[in-house]
């Protein structure tokens, strides 16, 4: 999947892209049913809300087949091998459950910003790209962009420990407040938040400022965020677990576009 010129542009302009359908239910099928065994499992890797509620399991890419193709697909990596005009290597996988009732706020934050202070990235050559393994909906604690924020540079920030179980560079009120009300061109960006069926895809840049409010619905809304970054533009301080961080500056050889689909069959997985 490449990216077209009026995507790139928007892109650029808008620091996102969004795109409707891009797995298909019977992809997401088996993705979802995965996701939901890996966040009843106890290994480090998973953490939980304060209520005990699972939070985010990093890396399952390292330990579930079916996660270790969706991090070598070509729909994911194909367009920031474009974007960066080089390989790509993974350098943090993570499934947020964001569980019924209990899946708790992400703070207003940059994710450049915690990449560059605690793993020593040199450029914001790195970003996340979300893949809806739920239904996002506006209730149910979507993902909320600011628009043209990842125009100027990485903020200061704070390190909130407390919030959440999540340590997280945070961006103050006032920040926020001048950037949704008034972006560099000088318009009202506004604050938006992308939702759509399983399988939809957005791709934002790493100094797009984003949060996402508590899920206080029955429905959860679980999304993955695969990270790729340029190899050129590899880690250079390990303070975080390896598994939080990735080290392995490998380059992503991408499977087959059907890989997904055909694992799915071989298990038998419901019919398509
Ligand atoms: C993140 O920004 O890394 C996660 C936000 C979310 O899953 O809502
Ligand atoms: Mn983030």
């Amino acid at each position: 999947m490449k990216l077209t010129a009026e995507q790139l542009k928007a892109f650029d302009e808008q620091g996102y892209v969004f795109f409707p359908d891009c797995f298909s239910e019977f992809e997401i099928a088996l993705l979802r049913q995965e996701a939901e065994n890996i966040l009843r499992l106890n290994r480090p890797e998973i953490w939980r809300e304060k209520t005990g509620a699972p939070r985010t399991a990093f890396a399952a890419h390292t330990f579930s087949d079916v996660f270790g193709l969706l991090a070598r697909h070509p729909r994911l990596v194909v367009p920031l091998q474009q974007l960066f005009g080089e390989d790509v290597y993974v350098h943090q996988f993570k499934l947020n459950a964001k569980a019924a009732f209990e899946g708790d706020v992400w703070q207003w934050h940059q994710d450049y910003g915690t990449w560059q202070r605690d793993d020593g990235m040199p450029e914001a050559r790195a970003m996340n790209i979300a893949v809806f393994l739920d239904e996002v909906m506006p209730i149910n604690g979507p993902l909320l962009l600011i628009p043209k924020s990842h125009k100027q540079g990485v903020f200061e920030a704070g390190h909130d420990t407390l919030t959440t179980s999540y340590p997280l560079w945070t961006l103050d009120k006032d920040t926020v407040t001048r950037l949704v009300c008034e972006a560099e061109d000088g318009s009202s960006a506004g604050i938006v938040a992308p939702t759509g069926k399983p399988g939809s895809v957005l791709m934002f840049h790493g100094n797009l400022v984003h949060a996402s409010p508590p899920n206080i619905t029955p429905y959860p809304r679980k999304i993955v965020y695969l990270t790729l970054c340029a190899v050129s533009n590899h880690i250079t301080k390990f303070n975080r677990a390896e598994w939080i961080a990735h080290r392995d500056f490998t380059p992503i050889a991408p499977v087959d576009d059907g890989a997904l689909a055909d694992y799915a069959r071989a298990h038998q997985v419901a019919a398509e």
